[in-house]
Formats: C-alpha cells, structure tokens, sequence
C-alpha cells in the first residue's frame, strides 16, 4: 500500500499529531527498517515493518527547519493495521535535506522511532554521486556484509542512494530479508535504495523461499513485469538509469529466454531517452574473467546475453553496464561500453574459472568493496572503493576505505 500526502491531510494530522502525547521509545518495536526507496527531486518512498500489525505513520521536515524548532511539522499517516508499511512522501524541495521518522500510533499516545534522513535530487544537471554493491547473501555471511554496508553508510561523499545488484540475500525467506534490512540499517535510514533482482532472490528454491518478498519490500521506480518494478528506469538529470532482470525464465530450443517485453521495453526507453549518460544495472555480467563454463556461456562470455542484448545497449548509446553474481571486481571495456561487476558485497567462494577475457581492463579478487560514482558537468567517475580482504576465512578490515581502481567517462 503506498499513500501520498495532499495537504489537506497535512493540516489536519499535524493538529492531531501534537495533540496526542509522543512517547519516545527504546524498544520500538520494528521488525526492519526505515528502508528509503525510490527518491525523485519531489518525492521518496519510505518502508518498514512493524513486529506486530499496527496503525504507523511517518513525521518529517526540513533538516533546516528541524534544526532550528527541533519539531517535525508534517505527519503522513498508513492507515491500515498491518505489519508491512509504505508511505510516498510527495511535494517536496528539489535538492533539499529533510529529517523524517516513524511513528507507531496507538488510542492516546505515539511510540517514535529512530531519526533518518534524505536529501532530494537536483532538479537540473547538478553534480551528485551514488553508490552500488552486489552480492551481499544476507542469511550467509551476516558480520561481513554489515561491515561493507556501515562503511558505505558513512561514505564521505554522502551519495544520493545505492544500487543493489542482486544476491541481496541468499534465501528469499523472511528471515534472510530480515536480516539483510537489519543488516544495512544505517545505510536505508540514510540512502535509498535501488535494486535488481539476482538469482538468490528469483531462482533458488528452498521450503520458505517466496520470490515475490522482493517486490513486496523494496520500493523502486516504474517500468515493467511483475509489480512494475521487475525492470524500470529513472532519469537524475542527464542521467539515464536503468534498471533489469537478466534471470531467466526458462530455456528454449538450447537458448535462455527473458522475461518477456523487457527487451523491447528497453529499447524504446533508450531510444527516447534524451539523457547524456546511460547506465544499465542488471545481476547477471555479459562478460566476465571469472565465468564458469557452462551450457550458455564460453570462456568469459555470457552467450545469450551478447546474442540478445548487447546490439540494443550499442543502439540505445549505453555507457556503462554494471552487474553482479560474480563475487570479485572487474573492468572490462568493450564496442564502447564500460563493463563492470561489483560482487564484493559480502560473499566470497574460490574462483576456479579465472580466464582473461578480451577487454579486461582491471581484475581485483576477493577485496569487499563498493563502487563510488560520481556525476559531474561532463563526466563521470567510476571507482572502487575496497573496505577489507577475504583472507580465506574472515574478513581482515581496511584501517579506512582506500580507491583501488578509477575510471573516467566523457559525457557525450
Ligand atoms: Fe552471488
């Protein structure tokens, strides 16, 4: 259930809402969350569960103005009882920090939980950064994705939101998801987040797996297939980003088939699109030096995936395709595009399949890390950022986060 404020709501709740006694609470009783979601330069999505069904809202304001009266003027109540919550937050400032925080509402009194906060994206061609990161298996190696999620936390570019590139959880139980939002719980109440589907979220199957937990949770932007969140685009200025399931849905006649009108979906996206900078973020790499053998794929090239969707990256004047489900970092640049898989989320294996494919500009293993991209009047810069080394067995930390590789992208 998603609500959108209109002012008229406004006005009346935020007589109620200092009518009734705020109680603050050490045990505010949520399950996970805040989540931030899709952010645009008037809106944002918010998220969380509560342990029990109850009546919830959200309280926000300017940071400014928080700062000053110390008080949220606004109050956007979810009206159902229910455990599961989504609030859009709409006619907002461009580029503006807000404060906000969920309440629990019961008869006579609120229980208020923690402070986050958000900053709205820049109307025009402002410089902003972002983040991304794959491959976090929550439910499988828990300390160690937290640890790269609260480095990114406090990454001092304070970026706009981040990226998930698949693999957020290794199971897609609630269990595992609720571990994966405890996990990144200072990130979310920071930074929305984006994702794409990966195969541990879609494909593996498991007694309490329920592939739909994805799309009931996360809050993305609009395009295509199921929730209308399967695939979907967004566009921050001159930058078109975009969104893909490269999951399968099944084999025909030898070859993989994808989910059906994503292609084409992407082909008219990229062709209207009047944005300088194009980026594709999908799970599964197209190339890779580390990509096992198999029935679709040759010696680091994703058969299918060339085949069918490199010609309409080319076409559609796609600058930079990132992806995850390999575990190590990669740059390979090739017919133009800069591929990049960030698989450093928090979940190492042995890699047995190392063969150096054509176009491999950089190849860094088992460093957990996150990308750190940085949009400017004309360009774009790419870096990794590396936070700790897998040892084999446990993660040995940085003493701070360290750029281990950067690259640059002219805007056209
Ligand atoms: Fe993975």
């Amino acid at each position: 259930m998603r609500l959108y404020a209109n002012r008229a709501v406004l006005a009346i709740v935020f007589w109620f809402a200092i009518a009734v006694v705020v109680t603050a609470s050490h045990d505010f009783p949520l399950r996970w969350g805040p989540v931030l979601g899709v952010l645009t330069d008037s809106s944002v999505e918010i998220s969380w569960c509560f342990e029990q069904p109850a009546y919830g809202a959200i309280r926000y304001t300017t940071k400014d103005e928080y700062q000053k009266t110390h008080v949220m003027h606004f109050l956007i109540p979810s009206p159902v009882k229910e455990e599961l919550h989504h609030v859009c937050l709409t006619d907002l400032t461009p580029a503006t920090a807000y404060v906000f925080q969920v309440i629990l509402t019961e008869k006579d009194r609120e229980l208020v939980g923690p402070i986050g906060e958000f900053t709205t994206a820049p109307k025009a061609d402002d410089t902003f950064t972002f983040l991304v990161w794959g491959d976090t298996h929550a439910g499988k190696t828990d300390s160690v994705f937290e640890y790269v999620a609260n480095q990114m936390a406090h990454d001092s570019s304070h970026p706009l939101f981040a990226v998930a590139v698949g693999d957020l959880v290794h199971r897609s139980t609630e269990t595992h998801w609720r571990t994966f939002f405890n996990g990144i719980y200072n990130l979310a109440l920071s930074t929305p987040i984006l994702a794409v589907p990966g195969n541990h979220e879609l494909l593996i199957q498991c007694e309490d797996c329920d592939s739909t937990l994805y799309f009931d949770y996360l809050q993305l932007p609009q395009g295509g297939g199921i929730a209308d969140e399967e695939w979907w685009s967004i566009t921050y200025g001159d930058v078109l980003l975009v969104g893909l399931n490269t999951c399968a849905v099944g084999v025909t006649n030898g070859r993989l088939v994808w989910p059906p009108g994503q292609f084409q979906w992407l082909e008219e996206t990229l062709s209207t699109s009047s944005a300088n900078v194009k980026i594709v973020f999908t799970h599964f790499p197209m190339y890779s030096s580390g990509m096992k053998n198999g029935r679709f794929s040759r010696d680091g090239v994703n058969v299918c995936l060339e085949e069918d969707l490199k010609h309409i990256l080319i076409k559609g004047g796609v600058n930079l395709f990132i992806n995850g489900h390999i575990h190590s970092y990669q740059h390979i640049y090739r017919d133009g595009i800069h591929f990049v898989t960030t698989g450093g989320g928090g979940c190492f294996y042995e890699n047995p399949y190392r063969v150096k494919t054509e176009g491999e500009v950089k190849w860094i293993e088992h460093v957990y890390h996150y990308l750190r991209i940085t949009i400017c009047e004309n360009r774009v810069t790419v870096q990794m950022i590396g936070v700790g080394e897998w040892d084999g067995t446990s993660l040995i930390p940085y003493a701070k986060p360290k750029c281990l590789d950067e690259f640059v992208i002219i805007k056209r």
